[in-house]
């Protein structure tokens, strides 16, 4: 057994792919998730979690290509406790290098009674053949009791002893609603090291929502009693306020780690780029005062701090920004800047894209140094965000745009949109302003009538002409659908935004059609 005064590595299990896509409007599509995995895989990551392969076609699709592609990772997929659940993760899982079926059964009596309505016999029994099935299959098995954080404690060590005898090589502790404390989440990991008796034979992990804005404190509470895995999400998202945040526990533990006697194989540098990129994908923006990677995480407004900053920066600065990955200067590029500065500052930035991405921003690079005379590095995530989000079908392009509005007249946009890169369809709308308009024009030309649920405009640098960055979220069908757009018109932002989204339901209706 481990004792909190040795130094150990505790191993990070990302599930960014699984709960984190479970936050109310972040679903990836296929290629936006064999992105995420392959950034965690370069982070350092030790499981990925890539998703619940039952849950749709979708899933299992995206568990299987990730599991076929990923190498340096463990790669897990999440399975009810049933037959049918696993067959289907091991399914999916087994072409990984490193394959991991994650079985998971309620054990608190609130979820016994009124959702499983099973007795505590009937839960053993089949925590036991779901794990025995499993570790059939795969020699790596983690075994989850749902909200183990409110289950008897009795009746918890019972079911983690019993799953580990029947094969579970890992043991996570679910926090499932957020409801413990940092105290409680001591107690509970120590009760089991303490009574379980095989309980040396698993791997203890932790997994806490942030219900009550304590996931990360709970978090390092259980590593602090002797887990020796934690569960956390890029940016913390997850179910409802979500989970605890993969850049936070990391740099907690590395920023203390003479207190905590541990440390990850997290690759710090990383873990901006992969916050950009996660938010991108998912539309979920971080809050600038975010903990470790939102923007203004080591911004020193006063005077007094940043007095102190120039004399030594220790006096208020814990972490160094580039060690989690903000760029050292704000570099700034223009017009005459060629494709070799672009990459490096790409690179830089974090960003690792294919040479053939790097030809589509370089090419958006030009026409934006034409419109503005000086890109900043805002501008230059801004156009690879632009291109990683634009990774979905382009059924349908923006030829041309024309606007007019005024106080004396109603805004009309003149829209020119294309199909398939080929036919041209031309609509002039009106609307109670020029966005307003611009959806009209959008929605009579593609024929996909949305309800706009989320409309949020930002600007990628400082400046008056920095570049506006448009995100939408649309339902249609009763679906959600979100989109960015990235340009200096705001107008053209918008509509840029709601063709990424217009696609993404053309793409979901073709899949449909096919299936
Ligand atoms: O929160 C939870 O209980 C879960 C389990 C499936 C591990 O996500
Ligand atoms: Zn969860």
């Amino acid at each position: 057994m481990t004792t909190e005064n040795d130094s150990r590595r505790i191993k990070i299990f990302d599930t960014t792919l699984r709960d984190g896509e479970q936050s109310p409007g972040a679903s990836m599509n296929l290629g936006e998730k064999l992105e995420v995995a392959q950034t965690l895989s370069d982070l350092g990551v030790d499981i990925i979690e890539a998703g619940f392969p039952i849950a749709s076609p979708g899933d299992f699709e995206a568990v299987r290509e990730i599991a076929n592609s990923v190498r340096g990772a463990t790669v897990c997929g999440l399975a009810r406790c049933n037959p049918s659940d696993i067959e289907r993760a091991w399914e999916s899982l087994k072409g990984a290098a490193l394959p991991r079926i994650h079985v998971f059964l309620a054990t608190s009596a609130i979820h016994r009674e009124f959702k499983l309505r099973m007795t505590q016999d009937e839960i053993v029994q089949r925590a036991v053949e779901g794990v025995r099935l499993a570790a059939s299959y795969c020699d790596d098995v983690e075994f989850s009791p749902e909200d183990a954080a409110r289950t008897e404690h009795d009746f918890l060590c019972q079911v983690v002893e019993a799953a580990i005898d029947a094969g579970a090589t890992t043991i996570n502790i679910p926090d499932t609603v957020g409801y413990a404390t940092p105290q409680e989440m001591y107690d509970r990991i120590k009760l089991l090291l303490n009574r379980v008796p095989n309980i040396e034979r698993a791997v203890l992990s932790a997994h806490c929502h942030d219900d009550l804005g304590l996931a990360v404190a709970n978090s390092l509470a259980a590593v602090a009693a002797g887990c020796g895995q934690v569960e956390c999400t890029i940016n913390g998202i997850g179910e409802r306020a979500g989970n605890c945040a993969l850049e936070e526990i990391v740099m907690a533990l590395r920023t203390r780690s003479e207190l905590y006697q541990c440390d990850t194989k997290i690759r710090s540098e990383g873990l901006v780029p992969a916050s950009r990129l996660v938010s991108t994908i998912t539309g979920l923006d971080v809050q600038r005062n975010k903990a470790v990677v939102g923007r203004n995480a080591f911004a020193h407004e006063s005077g007094i701090h940043q007095d102190g900053m120039l004399k030594d920066p220790s006096t208020y600065e814990i972490m160094r920004p580039e060690d989690v990955g903000f760029a050292k200067t704000d570099l700034v590029l223009g017009k005459h800047s060629g494709r070799a500065a672009l990459a490096d500052r790409a690179r830089a930035l974090g960003f690792n894209i294919t040479a053939e991405q790097m030809q589509h921003v370089f090419e958006r690079f030009k026409e934006l140094a034409d419109k503005k005379k000086e890109i900043y590095d805002g501008d230059v995530v801004a156009l690879i965000q632009q291109e990683i989000s634009g990774q979905v079908d382009e059924a349908w392009s923006l030829v041309s745009f024309h606007v007019e509005s005024g106080s004396q007249q109603p805004p009309t946009v003149a829209l020119t949109l294309s199909h398939g890169g080929q036919e041209h369809h031309q609509e002039v709308s009106q609307g109670d302003g020029p966005i307003d308009a611009a959806f009209w024009a959008v929605e009579r030309i593609t024929g996909y009538q949305v309800v706009c649920k989320d409309y949020r405009v930002s600007s990628a640098t400082l400046g008056r002409d920095a570049q506006g960055e448009v995100h939408l979220e649309v339902e249609h069908e009763g679906r959600t659908y979100r989109g960015v757009g990235f340009s200096t018109n705001t107008v053209e932002a918008t509509i840029l935004a709601l063709l990424n989204a217009t696609n993404r339901i053309a793409a979901a209706a073709a899949t449909t059609e096919n299936t």
